[in-house]
Parts: C-alpha cells; structure tokens; sequence
C-alpha cells in the first residue's frame, strides 16, 4: 500500500555505528510492517560496509522471529569510512538500484544519519532513520534506542561496586561510556548516588572534587563514589585517578571502567517498545511520502524530525539535575 506521491516496493534495512540493545527489535518492526503492506524486505549487513559491498539479503517474517530479545544486531553493525566518500556512496545506490530496491530505513546514531543526508541528497533514494545509540545523544527525542538498557546495566553494576566500596570505606572511581555524551553518566550516576559525576558538557573543578573529599574525610565519609563519562574533559576514570592520587596520596581510591558490557544483553522492556513503534513508523514514513526524516519521540508521542537537522545534542543537560547531584552528595 502506498499513500505518498512515489511508489515504493522494495525497502532495504541497515543497522549503522556502535550497536545498541533493542536494534533487533526494531529490525523486527521494519520487516514486519513492511511484509504487512505486502513490500519486499530486505536486510543490508554491517551497515553502509555491506551496502557497499552488495552483501544484502531478502528477510522473510521468519527471519525476524525469536530476536526482539536479544541485544546486539542480526545485521551486525560497523562504522564506515568508504561511505564519507562519493564513490563508496555511489557503489551502495548501484547495489540499491540493481535490486529495485526504493527506501531505505537506517537504525543508528547521528553519525550514521549524516551519511543517510548526503546519500539522499545525490542519489533518489528516501531515507528514514531510526534513532538507535546507547548515548541518547540525538537532539529532538526522548529516547534512543539501547539507552535505557544501558544505563540499567551501569546501575546494577554500580550498585555491585558500591558494596565492595563500602566494605572497605574506599574511594571509587567508575567511568561508564559516552565519549562526546554524559547521559549515561548523569542518569546512572544520581540512580547509585554518586558524589560526583563528570561529563563531557561540563568542566570539572578537580580543586572542587578534592576539597569535599577531604572535607568529607573529617567527617569520617570515606565513602566516596565518582561516575565518570568515558569522554569527561580530563580523558575518563584512569586520568581523574591520576591527579586525584597526586593531590590526596593518602586516599584509597580505585578505578573500575564498565566499558562495552554496557552495549550488550537483554533490551529492557522501554527498550523494546521504543523499537518496535518506531520500526513500525519509519515504515509508514516511507509510505507516506514523508522522506528523509528521522523517527524520534517526544512526549510519548512520534515525531518525524529531517535527518538534516539531527544533530548530537551536546550542552543540552539539564541545570536542575545538575544542582539535585551537588544537593543529594552531601
Ligand atoms: O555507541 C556509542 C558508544 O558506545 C560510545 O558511548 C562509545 O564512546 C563508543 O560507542 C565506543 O565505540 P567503539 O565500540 O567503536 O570503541
């Protein structure tokens, strides 16, 4: 069925950057909408690599069952260099075009989303995006996919951590991912509690940090827990033990770096709905003419943001939530 001006018969699915849990949920949601309206699927592997490279498969109902729990990609993922360039880009429209294949849905981050803007700019493809990063970093949605996932699987983490750490009455230094973002930091570090939380949209005042340690030292807090964003201005969790230990020799501190277990396992529930309503629309989008947008949502309801305006959305923490850390670390 199709509502827009153009007709579309054949839709082509990539999952594109760093992956993130809930992304076969989503790749679910394609396939089966698009079989609904009686379309031919069909799943584009690691990403523009494979779409460069002609490695493309036809998907069936059945190809997407048993996976809407499972993290990770069935159609694995990677991040492409070749696409920055016009040739590469034209060699995946003429894998596109052998195909008859007519839209194109693009599960991933802001980065995957440039390349869909050139692409649909030089060749007559329509592209949807899907917002699907761990780093919710994605400025015009609540949501991203895998975001919620992650930021459960730092919390349970931590709050593993903290049982050690306070045991042992130590310092302890955790840095989760987010290399330009600290959604993830700010979410699981006021979840567990944090003292401190340092990320990438703001500088850190290391004086400031040392001060209320020493004097929660006097009142015998030694507890002291720091969530750092892999990307915060001092370079992540080792660099801010560096100069701590330097500035308080005394202090027992440790370092415990999350890193990619936070990209994996079970989407949560949050996870798997987000996907599969916006696998469902970015199908519709297609459909209904409504081209080269992104699927986000606001406010618990879907909006259709132009892929050209999908930018990281950096800078954008909220002051509240920053003044509640400084008030509940007391
Ligand atoms: O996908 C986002 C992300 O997990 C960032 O938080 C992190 O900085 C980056 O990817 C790590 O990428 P890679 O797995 O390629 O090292």
């Amino acid at each position: 069925m199709n509502r827009g001006s153009r007709k579309i018969n054949r839709i082509g699915v990539l999952t594109s950057g760093g992956d993130s849990p809930g992304m076969n949920a989503a790749i679910r949601a394609v396939v089966r909408t698009g079989i609904f309206h009686d379309l031919e699927v069909y799943g584009i592997m690691r990403g523009y690599q494979g779409l460069i490279e002609d490695d493309i498969q036809k998907m069936e109902s059945r190809s997407v069952a048993n996976i809407i729990q499972r993290g990770g990609t069935i159609l694995k993922t990677a991040r492409c260099k070749e696409f920055y360039d016009y040739e590469g880009r034209k060699k995946g429209y003429d894998n596109l075009k052998k195909r008859g294949i007519d839209g194109l849905v693009i599960i991933g981050g802001d980065g995957s989303f440039r390349g869909a803007v050139e692409f649909s700019k030089e060749f007559d493809i329509p592209c949807i995006g899907i917002a699907g990063t761990i780093d919710k970093d994605i400025l015009g949605t609540d949501f991203t996919i895998g975001f919620d996932t992650a930021v459960n699987t730092a919390v349970e983490a931590i709050d593993k951590v903290r049982d050690t750490m306070d045991a042992h009455d130590r310092i302890f230094i955790i840095e989760v991912m987010g290399r330009d973002a600290g959604y993830i930091a700010l979410h699981s570090g006021i979840a567990t509690g944090a003292e401190n939380i340092l990320i990438p949209e703001r500088k850190t005042d290391m004086d400031d940090i040392v001060k209320s340690l020493l004097e929660k030292e006097r009142r015998k807090k030694l507890v002291n827990l720091i969530v750092v964003a892999e990307g915060d201005d001092f370079g992540g969790a080792e660099e801010v033990h560096k100069i701590l230990k330097e500035k308080l020799p005394m202090a027992e501190i440790r370092v415990c770096i999350l890193g990619h277990i936070q990209r994996g396992g079970a989407p949560s529930c949050i996870d798997r709905l987000i996907a599969s309503r916006m696998g469902y629309h970015a199908v519709e989008c297609l459909l209904e003419g409504r081209h080269n947008v992104f699927v986000g949502i606001q406010n618990n309801r879907m909006h259709y943001i132009p892929l050209e305006n999908a930018v990281k959305s950096k800078g954008k923490i909220s002051e509240e939530w920053l003044k509640i850390v400084k008030i509940l670390a007391s």
